[in-house]
């Protein structure tokens, strides 16, 4: 499913870039873009980020 339109990233592509070391929404946006522009991937985004930072 994709979760930021604007860059195209799925949540697959998230979940990776959070299985690979990202920790933060700010290195998520730096990885992957989301967040950077329209913004309304954030509150997705960063849902997946706590639920994965869980299961680690
Ligand atoms: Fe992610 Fe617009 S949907 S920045």
């Amino acid at each position: 499913m994709y979760i930021c339109i604007c860059h195209g990233v799925t949540d697959k592509k998230i979940a990776q870039a959070i299985d690979d070391g990202a920790t933060s929404m700010r290195e998520l946006s730096k990885e992957l873009g989301v967040g950077t522009q329209c913004g309304k991937c954030t509150n997705c985004t960063k849902k997946i980020l706590n639920e994965k930072l869980i299961e680690i």
